[in-house]
């Protein structure tokens, strides 16, 4: 099929589905390049997954959820989190947050909440793409409406769709089995035995909640060892404050010469800092050796701060896979261990983005028939489940991308809600017209480089998150198509901005280079006529996130303790 090339002629009206961390920030940066935006969202509010919901086939959070990224890294550019979050929020602050942050830039008057987008059509006559919604909660299609628009962002969800294995026997079993998806209420569970499938952070979550409401036995079946580390290390340090932009171009520097060599330092650092954190662990079976560790590239620790301590203590059984159900209660393990009289399976195994299913089949960016070849490479299990989108740079659609965007299937090395704002930032400047898109020619290549790398991995070992764009040259094109002029001022004695911030400001360079890497650092220069917004307040919201992280362990480190380590002893974290 031909690409709809060219934005000539393009009109200004975006719709967005979803109002998810990235449906907001796509409808923000949008907005602000003058885009007439209108977003369409299924719930009440905004926050996408960190609302909390009954739903069963919709994710959330779980309560008892924290982020995995510091309030600090884990931010938009230009609304840092309030002062008196702590420095990992809860699901529920965070959720806050994202309304404040559609609040404050008054993008709540552009969002249609409880209505769900039911088809998606083009129309070739006006190239306008044609949405149907539906109110959430009318019984039939008479309630529809359409709306015609230029150019269309699908921003419904990067971990949708369950993945759920088959279980050899689970015909026979006669107990509940569920998906982390539809775990909503922890409660359910006292006094029961369960079994959960999965060792990643959802299981981690999964797992406090459940102790925390007391159940009878708790067993985790794992295929690989516990790679688990901590928020915060026994000494006090914020793991990820020592993350710094010196030490990312560090990694970057070492993929280059050899990913498979920067793959296995980073995952050999993450097997240290466990040792390092829960000594005990070393021994205990969920890091026996019949299991073996993920192949390097796909280590992926899960980040918490009890879970290592449920399993020294005794309250969290490790088992290995499961081989069968072998009766109506009973589970056998690849060990030839079994458990009895299981009320609950809860598989922890996975999600994935579905941003294709909306679509027209022409422009689903899953459709194997739409590039034969470029999917052929992959293993039939990657394309049969749909994990892999074919797109340019992770976002843009290759049959139409002036006018088609999907956000949400792709990772960088940048704490999520970061990569969000800069991704959604280069693409309002691509959909200006303020940067060029390459030829049709070079996006198509660039996106069969894209699945040729990915097979490559994929040869190696699983790849959960098939998005992956862990290049410093997409970094390096993200922030020159957004204009954040990052990599002209730090590192790059080359360019005179660099020698000029050095020379002018050496206290903000050293923070840059050597801090924690801000999200503020992205709308901190002037785009000097191209590109997005700087904003006035980014250096002072930079000195002073450097300055909390600094004294986060004299000030907080304490009362953390008492209020993530109770119970525990103190020894293992
Ligand atoms: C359990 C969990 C914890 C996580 N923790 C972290 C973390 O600590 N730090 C971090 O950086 N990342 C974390 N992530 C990554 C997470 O994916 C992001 O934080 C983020 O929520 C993804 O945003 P999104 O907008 O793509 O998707 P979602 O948050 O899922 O939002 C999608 C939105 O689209 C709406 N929608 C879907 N279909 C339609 C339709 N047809 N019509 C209208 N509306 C529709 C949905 O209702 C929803 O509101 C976590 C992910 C999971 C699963
Ligand atoms: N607090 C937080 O910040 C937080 C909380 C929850 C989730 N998240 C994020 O949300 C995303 C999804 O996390 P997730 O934990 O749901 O999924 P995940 O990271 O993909 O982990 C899935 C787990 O299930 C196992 N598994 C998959 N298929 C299996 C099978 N057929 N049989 C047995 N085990 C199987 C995997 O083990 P193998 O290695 O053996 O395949 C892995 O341990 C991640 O990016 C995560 O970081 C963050």
């Amino acid at each position: 099929m031909a690409a709809h090339h060219g934005s000539a002629g393009l009109g200004m009206r975006v719709g967005i589905i979803g109002a998810g961390p990235l449906g907001v920030v796509a409808a923000k940066n949008l907005a602000e390049e003058g885009f007439e935006v209108t977003v369409f969202e299924r719930a009440e509010g905004v926050g996408g997954l960190w609302r909390q919901t009954t739903n069963t086939q919709q994710t959330s959070v779980l309560p008892n959820t924290f982020t995995n990224t510091s309030k600090f890294t884990g931010a938009m550019a230009d609304f840092p989190m309030p002062d008196d979050y702590p420095v990992h929020p809860s699901a529920d602050q965070i959720q806050k947050y994202f309304q404040g942050y559609a609040k404050a830039f008054d993008i709540k008057r552009h969002i249609r909440f409880s209505t769900e987008v039911v088809a998606v059509a083009y129309d070739n006559a006006t190239k306008t793409w044609r949405l149907t919604v539906r109110s959430v909660g009318s019984p039939d299609e008479r309630s529809d409406e359409t709306f015609n628009f230029d150019r269309l962002v699908v921003a419904t969800g990067s971990f949708k769709k369950p993945l759920i294995p088959d279980i050899k026997g689970q015909e026979q079993f006669e107990g509940e089995i569920l998906h982390s998806q539809a775990f909503k209420d922890p409660t359910k569970y006292r006094d029961k035995t369960v079994v959960v499938v999965g060792l990643g952070n959802t299981s981690a979550d999964s797992i406090s909640a459940l102790i925390g409401v007391g159940v009878k036995r708790l067993i985790v079946s794992h295929r690989h060892k516990a790679v688990i580390i901590p928020r915060v290390t026994k000494e006090g340090k914020i793991l990820e404050f020592t993350l710094t932009f010196r030490l990312l171009m560090l990694i970057y520097w070492l993929q280059k010469i050899s990913k498979g060599l920067a793959a296995t330092i980073v995952a050999s650092e993450f097997n240290k800092l466990q040792d390092a954190s829960y000594p005990a662990l070393r021994k205990h079976r969920a890091c026996a050796n019949d299991r073996k560790l993920p192949a390097a590239h796909s280590v992926q620790p899960v980040v918490s701060d009890d879970l290592a301590s449920h399993f020294i203590e005794g309250r969290l059984e490790s088992a290995p896979g499961i081989t069968a159900i072998s009766g109506p209660r009973f589970i056998r393990f690849a060990d030839g261990t079994e458990a009895k009289d299981v009320d609950v399976i809860l598989l922890c195994t996975g999600l994935q983005p579905d941003l294709g299913s909306l679509m027209p089949s022409e422009f689903d960016p899953y459709n194997p028939s739409l590039a034969p070849k470029s999917f052929g490479i992959l293993p039939s299990r990657y394309t049969d489940e749909r994990r892999v989108a074919r797109l340019y740079q992770g976002f843009i659609s290759l049959q139409c991308p002036h006018q088609l965007a999907f956000l949400g299937s792709c990772i960088a090395k940048r704490p999520n809600f970061q990569l969000y704002d800069l991704i959604t930032m280069a693409l309002a400047q691509l959909w200006a017209g303020n940067y060029p898109l390459p030829s049709q020619g070079e996006m198509e290549r660039s996106a069969d480089d894209f699945m040729h790398d990915l097979a490559g991995l994929i040869k190696k070992g699983d790849v959960k998150l098939t998005g992956i764009m862990g290049a410093i040259e997409y970094d390096q094109w993200l922030n020159d198509v957004a204009g954040t002029r990052l990599y002209s001022h730090l590192g790059n004695w080359f360019s005179s901005d660099c020698w000029r911030l050095w020379w002018n400001d050496r206290k903000l360079y050293k923070t840059l280079v050597g801090g924690i890497v801000s999200a503020h650092m992205l709308r901190l220069f002037d785009s000097k006529g191209r590109g997005r917004k700087a904003w006035p307040g980014a250096r002072d919201a930079i000195m002073e996130a450097n300055e909390r992280a600094r004294n986060w362990k004299s000030e907080h480190f304490e009362e953390w303790k008492s209020e993530h380590w109770k119970g525990q002893k103190k020894g293992n974290a």
